[in-house]
């Protein structure tokens, strides 16, 4: 176990165990990636040396991340692609966090590098769902959503100014929460009121910190603020209703919704891509999402997953052979030899995808 002196050069490296104070006070649990506001406060408490251990941050969470992507099958560029997207992400949005912000195009390049991978490479996008690990979600949320909102776009046949705007949009949505406190956002347990009143403010912070970027546009501006507004009036910040929110919100709306149903989260397990996609079918029948965005987009996700396999509730494994467009999460399964169409058993859920 490394002990290293306390100086910028510990930026990206791992605490090995958890700090405390000279009186006793715990400073920093073990695992923390250290920054440069961390170096700060070590030297403010007169704290000269920590323990690290070997990993960077990224070769960490990296490695982790780049094995279960080849024992699904990716290939090394895409993996490598998803990597340097990550890091990318993963400096970019620390550097908002120190208050230096970095321009536009340094964040639409970074985006860009993963999303002409997704689309050229299916099978990486796949593989995202059925990654494991809360580890760094919000850098995956952001490219995983940058890539979801690129999706829909062009499954609604904007053009492709606009569908490149999406990326950027999705990629940049929630950037508003480097300004909430990590107790809060790490938080496992249920967020109290004044907590979620803070959570929110994420949306008015994306907006005002995306404003100063150099060369930012009104739909990212919007996208920030707007992205967890429903169509009956019931989300934030504003309350605002259908009519009253952009077309490209009620996109990041669906994206940002299936990505965080499917992740792994500090306080849940993810949910398979089937599962998601009929929670976002509710939510767009009760009035809370646009149906016809729901509609296209969950038609195509199911249609990826023809010939995966996947648990279902009941403990079986099937295999996926056919999406009814009626109910495209409901398919038609293969379990041993026996077919089963899960829009006749209700009871039935896919609850995790094996691939
Ligand atoms: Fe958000």
């Amino acid at each position: 176990m490394p002990l290293a002196s306390v100086n910028l050069l510990l930026v990206g490296r791992v605490l090995e165990k958890d700090l405390y104070s000279h009186s006793g006070i715990l400073l920093l649990q073990k695992g923390t990636v250290l920054t440069e506001t961390h170096v700060q406060l070590f030297r403010k408490q007169r704290i000269n040396h920590v323990h690290i251990t070997d990993r960077t941050w990224s070769e960490g969470n990296g490695e982790e991340i780049s094995n279960q992507l080849m024992d699904l099958g990716t290939d090394q560029e895409s993996v490598a692609f998803y990597l340097e997207a990550m890091e990318d992400t993963r400096r970019l949005f620390e550097s908002v966090e120190l208050e230096r912000m970095p321009r536009l195009e340094e964040f639409t390049e970074a985006f860009h590098k993963v999303a002409n991978c997704t689309k050229k490479r299916m099978g990486l996008f796949r593989s995202l769902y059925v990654l494991e690990g809360a580890d760094s979600y919000t850098y995956r949320h952001s490219i995983n959503v940058g890539i979801l909102s690129t999706l829909i776009a062009q499954l609604l046949k904007w053009d492709d100014e606009r569908v490149k705007i999406m990326g950027a949009a999705g990629f940049l949505h929630d950037i508003g929460k480097m300004k909430v406190p990590k107790e809060i956002l790490l938080k496992p347990g249920k967020l109290t009121d004044e907590e979620f009143a803070q959570m929110k403010q994420h949306t008015v912070y994306g907006y005002e910190l995306i404003n100063e970027m150099e060369g930012c546009c009104e739909t990212l501006l919007l996208c920030a603020l707007l992205h967890h507004e429903r169509l009956d009036g019931s989300g934030y910040p504003e309350g605002r209703t259908k009519e009253n929110i952009p077309i490209e919100c009620q996109v990041l709306a669906v994206a940002d919704m299936f990505d965080a149903i499917c992740s792994d989260r500090v306080y849940k397990t993810r949910t398979s891509p089937f599962e998601a996609a009929q929670l976002l079918w509710k939510s767009a029948c009760e009035g809370l999402l646009n149906i016809e965005i729901v509609t296209v987009f969950v038609r195509y996700i199911a249609q990826l997953y023809v010939g995966s396999r996947a648990r279902l509730n009941d403990g079986e494994e099937v295999e996926i052979i056919l999406i009814h467009q009626d109910e495209p999460m409901r398919p038609l399964v293969r379990r041993k030899k026996e077919f089963v169409d899960l829009r006749n058993h209700r009871s039935l859920t896919i609850e995790k995808m094996i691939v």
